[in-house]
């Protein structure tokens, strides 16, 4: 049984004050939610990441940094490492999500090599593959995505592997209000999944959680989690507001 998981990434939003008010609000809101039914993660920019550890201490409630880089230390002006992320209470790196490729122009190589870096160190990473709106209409989805798995899990033994999960975020529905409707969804993390099952084996794949994300709303949350491999949820948006990113948990118990 994969455990449901829940991960909101609030992208660069809020504030120091706001930021622990949310996460104070949320852990507040989840509190009667057994810690064994449903993983939940909070993701906020760099800076807040300690405040919003030290808001959440004593809650099942983790935390993870909306990207990593691929070197442990050195001379890279600007990039945050893995035992960095550790260090401060992290337990979970996005890697790969589609602003970081879109926006700022990762590739498959580099976010590969994050990939690698974070669980070496430690974290467990939150690999996001998705395709373009273009892409979609060209038929070209299943090319895409399958390119993304590949080049971005290159080298990768199972064990480490099995540290990671997958989040499928069609770029289209990122932040725009269109959702993939559940069965659009549902056939491209089943496509994931024998996918994976083809690199790895059929219990890795099996046992390996795919996530959704893309305008999660508390209304579309049910039908999403209700689908066969569906099994938790990458939210933006929403998971700025407690009242919402907290229907959708409860959506995905
Ligand atoms: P959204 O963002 O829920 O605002 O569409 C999802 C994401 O980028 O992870």
């Amino acid at each position: 049984m994969r455990k449901p998981f829940v991960a909101g990434n609030w992208k660069m939003n809020t504030d120091i004050h706001s930021g622990v008010e949310l996460a104070r609000s949320i852990a507040a809101g989840s509190s009667d939610i057994a810690c064994h039914s449903v993983d939940v993660a909070v993701i906020p920019p760099f800076v807040y990441i300690p405040a919003v550890v030290q808001a959440l201490s004593s809650t099942c409630v983790a935390v993870g940094a909306q990207d990593v880089y691929c070197e442990q230390k050195g001379a890279f002006t600007g990039e945050i490492s893995p035992p960095m992320l550790k260090d401060v209470g992290c337990h979970y790196a996005l890697c790969g999500h589609s602003e970081r490729r879109h926006v700022i122009g990762e590739k498959d190589g580099l976010i590969n090599k994050k990939v690698a870096a974070a669980v070496s160190g430690g974290l467990l990473p939150i690999f996001c593959v998705g395709e373009l709106l273009e892409e979609r209409q060209a038929s070209q989805t299943e090319k895409v995505v399958s390119r993304q798995i590949k080049k971005g899990l290159a080298n990768l033994a199972a064990e480490k592997v099995s540290a990671v999960t997958v989040a499928y975020e069609p770029v289209w529905a990122i932040g725009t209000g269109l959702t993939a409707t559940p069965q659009q969804a549902q056939e491209v993390h089943s496509f994931i999944r024998d996918l994976l099952a083809k690199m790895y084996d059929r219990r890795l794949a099996d046992d390996i959680r795919i996530l959704y994300g893309g305008s999660v709303k508390p209304d579309n949350a049910a039908e999403l989690m209700a689908q066969n491999d569906i099994d938790g949820l990458l939210v933006g948006g929403a998971s700025l507001k407690a009242d919402d990113f907290l229907a959708i948990i409860r959506a995905a118990v």
